[in-house]
């Protein structure tokens, strides 16, 4: 995607330099564009847990590159000691998204175990390549299956301006490139799709207003920035068309987690017949579980992220204020669980399906 103008992805080896891997701090976003070293396994660590880099493709890719960086220094004599002390913290850092463990594995399997450690090195490199380039790839396709839905919706009423509403960052932030609910946002605007978005603050670490809102406006996407709690109200005036929101991680039942919160915009929807979609690739499936409420592993994170909210101030600086009386305790769960029935299809690369265990088997049936 372009930013001011010059295409970036989220993720890139620095030119001239493989040891290098550089990323865009999300947490300076909106307010300063800047780009990070990652140049070894507890670096990368360090940035998916405090959120540098976050999405649940992004930190797949990012793992994956992790994966590169402790191959590329992990000694001689110790070689798959290293890369499986790597596996470890690296699976530790976030539990929900589900593209994390799949990245680390695929890169496990791709190193290998035959051959001269050199050669093992740049199975790493090209692997961690091919994790971020497919990433791309899927949310490019994921875009246009979308597009589709979109078309037909915008057909059925071409004078009106069509209403998406989404929650949190499912963007190109949080893949290698176009995100997953995002792709078809772009690709129907891009088609000349008269469209609007609707995006979600989504407290406590808001990244509708500080990721969403900024790529949107970016790519020149119309868009508003609401409070969380705004969209059953929107919804019950005929205000939102449709919802697309990204996921962590989808059971092979359908039942989606992603950001908290989300959940309650799937039931004011289906209150409202609003249709509800969810778009993910192929590596947020967890095909291992099947309920979703209780087997998905929902990340909790500092009380400090609800209790404190940063920004801009009037001067132009970036401050972090409290919120709440010094002795408030709070607690923060960053995903909830939106249950299979509640979704209205699922948009992978693979296609479009029912959020049903039948639906999605058949998208993975050539697999078989
Ligand atoms: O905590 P984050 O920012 O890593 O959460 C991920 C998200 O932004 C959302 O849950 C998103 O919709 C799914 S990520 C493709």
């Amino acid at each position: 995607m372009k930013v001011n103008g010059i295409s970036h992805r989220t993720i890139w080896l620095k030119p001239g330099d493989d040891s290098v891997v550089q990323v865009i701090d999300q947490t300076k976003l909106p307010h300063a564009f800047e780009v990070v070293n990652l140049t070894c396994v507890a670096g990368v660590c360090r940035a998916i847990r405090d959120m540098t880099v976050r999405g649940a493709g992004l930190i797949g890719a990012t793992a994956g590159f992790g994966m590169y960086l402790a191959a590329l220094h992990a000694p001689d004599s110790r070689f798959d000691e290293a890369l499986h002390e790597a596996v470890t913290a690296l699976k530790a850092t976030r539990p929900t998204a589900a593209n994390l463990a799949w990245a680390v594995d695929q890169m496990l399997a791709a190193i290998g175990v035959d051959g001269s450690q050199a050669k093992r090195r740049l199975l790493a490199l090209h692997a961690a390549q091919a994790i971020a380039d497919e990433d791309v790839a899927h949310c490019q396709r994921i875009g246009k299956h979308g597009l589709t839905i979109i078309k037909n919706l915008a057909a059925l009423q071409p004078t009106r301006t069509i209403n998406i509403l989404t929650h949190c960052n499912a963007g190109w932030l949080a893949f290698a490139d176009y995100g997953s609910a995002t792709a078809p946002i772009y690709a129907a605007h891009d088609a000349g799709i008269n469209l609007h978005v609707w995006v979600d603050e989504t407290r406590p670490r808001n990244q509708g207003a500080s990721l969403t809102a900024w790529e949107l406006g970016q790519h020149g996407v119309p868009h508003t920035l609401i409070a969380d709690n705004a969209g059953g109200h929107l919804m019950q005036h005929g205000l939102v068309d449709m919802v697309i929101t990204g996921a962590d991680r989808v059971t092979r039942c359908g039942d989606v987690a992603n950001k908290i919160g989300t959940y309650l915009k799937a039931l004011a929807a289906r209150d409202n017949g609003v249709p509800f979609y969810v778009a993910l690739p192929s590596s947020t499936f967890d095909f291992t579980l099947g309920d979703g409420v209780a087997g998905i592993p929902i990340e909790e994170r500092g009380a400090d992220e609800v209790r404190w909210v940063s920004g801009k101030n009037a001067q132009g600086l970036v401050e972090s204020v409290q919120i709440c009386p010094d002795a408030t305790n709070a607690r923060n769960w960053g995903f909830d669980v939106t249950p299979a029935r509640l979704v209205t299809k699922l948009i992978c690369e693979r296609g479009v399906c029912d959020a049903t265990e039948t639906g999605i088997a058949a998208l993975f049936a050539q697999d078989r």
